[in-house]
């Protein structure tokens, strides 16, 4: 089976769209069957930034049952012969009707697409199905700029996965009904304690699904003068919401990869000597390591 990497922001335009394709493309370079697929419902435009300007199928003919196996949706891309991409659907939430059991059928056909990698760009904000299409991966990639609202967006989308997360173990499903949810938890010290009053191990288990959650952090748009206190940052998430974040890599302020954008390319195919490109590089060989290291047992 795939192994499925999520990538989100708490806050949009941040850079999860260009950090997936770049991904995806020096990955498959590295001779993995790559699948590129676009969830951001309603502001799908990763097939652009591949040179697909008009695909001639997209998640909507699969959320219409036009197309069955979701696998069937995936096309491959002239760009590289190992590298397909799933497009996005361009309809919004409510026209692409994504009621509970869509969602689910959306998900469960992660399982049957043929590839080594998954790599899923999931729209910006918190609503569920973002906060779903998170939490369904093997890895969590969260993007974020040294901007202090971008940094903050992502500590908040963090501890709203991880509600989500603890709230979906206790029901024993993947994904939970919306109406689960539709009380407002602030903290996770709330839900550990809800969990805590449904029996002797509630709280237990709780805390060790919330240890097993680690996203990993990219922070993007890095320049001599924006950095981010990592640390910092590392620190507030493992006292107020009980998780471990590890940095991944960082990726430059580059108008080449403004460029790139504008060419309808990936920055590691258009300019691949950019210190951009260097970055995606290295930041993909980091994740190769991390997906052939075998995970940490969660108890
Ligand atoms: N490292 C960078 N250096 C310079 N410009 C960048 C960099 N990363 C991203 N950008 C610019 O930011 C724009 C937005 O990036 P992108 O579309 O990947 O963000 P996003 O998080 O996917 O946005 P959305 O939330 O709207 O989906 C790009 O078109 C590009 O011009
Ligand atoms: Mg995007």
């Amino acid at each position: 089976m795939a192994c499925v990497i999520s990538v989100a922001s708490g806050k949009g335009g941040v850079g999860k769209s260009v950090v997936s394709v770049n991904l995806a493309l020096v990955l498959a370079r590295k001779g993995k069957q790559v699948v590129l697929t676009d969830l951001d419902v309603g502001g799908a435009d990763v097939h652009v930034l591949v040179g697909l300007l008009n695909p001639p199928l997209t998640l909507t003919d699969f959320l219409n049952h036009r197309i069955e196996h979701l696998d069937d949706v995936a096309q491959r891309l002239p760009i590289h012969p190992n590298l397909r991409i799933i497009p996005g659907t361009g309809d919004t939430l409510a026209t692409a009707n994504m009621v509970y059991s869509q969602k689910m059928r959306l998900i469960r056909n992660f399982q049957n697409i043929r590839a080594d990698v998954i790599i899923v760009d999931i729209g910006a904000g918190t609503g569920y199905h973002a906060l779903d299409f998170f939490l369904m991966a093997d890895h969590h990639l969260a993007v974020a700029t040294p901007d202090p609202t971008s940094v903050l967006d992502l500590y908040k989308f963090i501890k709203l996965a991880a509600i989500r997360r603890v709230l979906s173990m206790f029901m024993g499903r993947d994904v939970m009904p919306d109406e689960v949810t539709n009380r407002d938890y602030s903290s996770v010290e709330e839900v550990l304690d809800v969990a805590g009053k449904t029996d002797q191990s509630g709280r237990a288990s709780a805390e060790t699904t919330l240890r097993a959650f680690q996203p990993t952090l990219i922070l993007n748009r890095v320049s001599g003068r924006a950095r981010v206190n990592v640390l910092q940052l590392r620190k507030l998430l493992k006292e107020y919401v009980g998780g471990d974040l590890t940095l991944l890599g960082e990726i430059p302020e580059d108008s080449a990869m403004e460029q790139a954008v504008r060419a309808y390319l990936p920055v590691v195919q258009y300019a691949p000597s950019s210190p951009a490109a260097a970055a995606m590089e290295r930041m993909g060989e980091t994740l190769l390591q991390l997906l052939t290291t075998p995970p940490a047992q969660a108890a």
